[in-house]
């Protein structure tokens, strides 16, 4: 048995921890997790960052609905079975196409699917989703209502306070009001407006001014709600803070450029206080990972452009990241590739 084999099998065993769940209807809800982020929290980032942490709650990045109803739906789905618990974030405005695809969902073995109504791209605005939808509370309410009928699934929304001018507190909470009427009890809310002019998805996240305090009191007025929070969350002495507000925290950025930091979320928030893995042993397991990936056809360089963050602000972090960029697109690299620049950072 391979060491990743290993760690797989621990992963299950240790699968319900002793705390850090809210307990919901549709089932227990990990106080944190990480964001859905375009080209980051793809099934090899996934792994990885289960790697780090067994009971965290995993994004993917939004999938289109039209694409998982007419494109690949088997390829845009597929994942690993260690990624649970796994949530399946999707983007779209048509109730008929956003139930199929959280069927489809559902079938892929997701344990939630996502509506993203806080995606301010333009790309996103033209078709009609992402947070312009925060303006058309009724047609989201429509979409839980077709999404839940068609799946057994915990179906969420994760949304934004705003956009433009309409960012009043009042108005969020009507948008959370009418949503949840139609059967969404878990909303995440990235705790700042969107500009839909004028602004980039990146200034969209730096930008806009940070507002926790809204978030605080849409827990308070909605305490039968799970309210998770997200923003600018660097820490898990953060997250610790957090929760004495909210029922639960969502990590983005943070979590790609420190993933490391998350390692010890199972001890800290899910009283699973397991042996940590070194970052020479969580290198050696996406090693195996990589193996096994470059033998289906895949390629290095999709698993390793993940990775060099592992040893960030950390002795080596260079080393490990050079030697990987540096050699991961070439035709003779393979997975041991990740083992020879864990070697050299270990020694830097
Ligand atoms: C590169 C990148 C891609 C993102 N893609 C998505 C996405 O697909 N769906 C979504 O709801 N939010 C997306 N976001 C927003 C994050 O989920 C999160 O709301 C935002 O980064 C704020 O959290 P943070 O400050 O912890 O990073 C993305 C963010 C980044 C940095």
């Amino acid at each position: 048995m391979t060491t990743e084999a290993t760690a797989t099998d621990s992963i299950q065993k240790d699968a319900t921890p002793s705390r850090g769940v809210v307990d919901r209807d549709e089932g227990p809800l990990p106080v944190l997790s990480v964001a859905p982020m375009m080209q980051r929290t793809d099934r090899h980032f996934r792994y990885f960052m289960r790697l780090l942490t067994r009971h965290t709650l995993l994004y993917t990045e939004m999938v289109v609905a039209k694409a998982i109803v007419h494109g690949n739906t088997e390829r845009l789905l597929d994942f690993d079975a260690t990624e649970h618990p796994v949530a399946l974030q999707i983007g779209g405005d048509d109730p008929e196409t956003m139930a199929r695809a959280a069927r489809a969902g559902e079938a892929a073995g997701y344990d939630e699917i996502n509506i993203n109504v806080g995606c301010p791209s333009s790309r996103v605005q033209d078709g009609n989703f992402g947070v312009c939808l925060m303006g058309e509370p009724e047609r989201v309410a429509r979409l839980v209502e077709a999404m839940k009928g068609a799946c057994e699934l915990p179906v969420t929304v994760k949304h934004r306070i705003g956009f433009d001018d309409r960012d009043s507190y009042e108005e969020m909470a009507d948008f959370v009001d009418t949503v949840s009427a139609a059967g969404c009890s878990h909303f995440t809310v990235h705790a700042r407006k969107a500009w839909l002019d004028g602004l980039s998805p990146t200034d969209n996240r730096n930008v806009p001014p940070i507002r926790y305090q809204d978030v605080y009191r849409l827990q308070e007025e909605f305490p039968d709600l799970t309210i998770e929070l997200n923003g600018h969350i660097e820490t898990i002495d953060d997250i610790e803070s957090h929760l004495e507000h909210v029922d639960a925290c969502m990590v983005g950025r943070a979590a790609y450029e420190r993933p490391y930091r998350f390692a010890e979320a199972d001890a800290r928030l899910f009283g699973d206080d397991h042996p940590i893995p070194s970052r020479a042993e969580v290198a050696r397991q996406m090693a195996d990972y990589a193996e096994r990936w470059m033998s289906n056809g895949g390629r290095l360089q999709q698993v390793t452009s993940h990775l060099i963050n592992l040893y960030s602000h950390r002795r080596g972090a260079g080393v490990w990241r050079r030697h990987l960029s540096e050699h991961d697109h070439l035709d003779e690299s393979g997975p041991e590739l990740i083992v020879e620049a864990m070697r050299r950072a270990e020694d830097a």
